[in-house]
Parts: C-alpha cells; structure tokens; sequence
C-alpha cells in the first residue's frame, strides 16, 4: 500500500514537471491574451460582468475550465474557450491567473440584504 502511494505521488510529481516543461511560460502568457479580452490583462475582469479569476485557488480555476469543457457547467461563451483547452493548458493558466495580484473580495463588510 505505501509502495503504491509512493508510486502516485511520484507520477503525479512527474506529470507536474511535464506540464510545466510542456508549456512554456511565454506560450501561457500567450494564450491568456483570448482571456484577457474579457477577464482583464490583470485578471481582474475588463467589466462586471466578468468573473475577476486573478488570484484565485488555481484548483478552483482548472476545476470550473473543465467543467465547462465537459459540459457540466454551462456557459456558451466559455464552453466555446474550454473547449480549445488541454488538461495541460488548463492546467497552465489555471496556475498563471491564480499567481496574479487579486482584487478578489468577501461579503464580509456588507450587511446582509445589501
Ligand atoms: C468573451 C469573453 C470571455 C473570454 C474571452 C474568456 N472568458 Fe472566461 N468567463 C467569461 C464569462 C462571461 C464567465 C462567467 C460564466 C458563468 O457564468 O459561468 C467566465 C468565467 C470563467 C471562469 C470561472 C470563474 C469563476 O469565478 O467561477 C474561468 C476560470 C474562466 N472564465 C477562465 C477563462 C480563461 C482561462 C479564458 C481564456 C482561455 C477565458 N476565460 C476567456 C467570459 C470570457
């Protein structure tokens, strides 16, 4: 049982190590020109009615890119993006908008019903 512990967790260091050498920085930073064109060059969102995804776990960013690849979150615009994705682009720019300065905020200084 270790042994097959020790085993994943190699390969899933292992697959992380390809994912960073398979895309290069310069290529993420590229592609998340698309993005920025509705979510900001900072990640912050151009306007509200984009999500800001700067600064967010990138686990929760790869997470919603796959969903809306696969289907299970619905949106048209961003099914269209999704579906352009590899495991590893998501990967990628889950991590490089997740890195960035957030502008993120809680509901914690609203009162409820505000
Ligand atoms: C044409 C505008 C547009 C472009 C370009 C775009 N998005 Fe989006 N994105 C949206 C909208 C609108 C939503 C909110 C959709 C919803 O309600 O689920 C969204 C949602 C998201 C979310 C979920 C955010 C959250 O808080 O749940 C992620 C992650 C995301 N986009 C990443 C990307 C990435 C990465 C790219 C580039 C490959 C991209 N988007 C390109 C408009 C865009």
């Amino acid at each position: 049982m270790m042994r097959m512990i020790a085993l994943l967790v190699a390969f899933g260091l292992a697959a992380n190590v390809a994912n960073a050498e398979s895309i290069p920085a310069e290529k993420v930073k590229e592609k998340a020109q698309t993005c920025a064109a509705c979510h900001g060059a900072d990640g912050n969102g151009t306007t509200g009615q984009y999500p800001r995804i700067a600064g967010q776990y990138h686990d929760y960013l790869a997470r919603a890119l796959h969903e809306y690849k696969s289907g299970e979150r619905k949106n048209a615009i961003m099914a269209g993006f999704a579906a352009t994705l590899s495991d590893a682009e998501i990967d990628a720019l889950a991590r490089y908008f997740g890195a960035m300065p957030t502008k993120l905020d809680d509901l914690s200084k609203y009162e409820q019903g505000d």
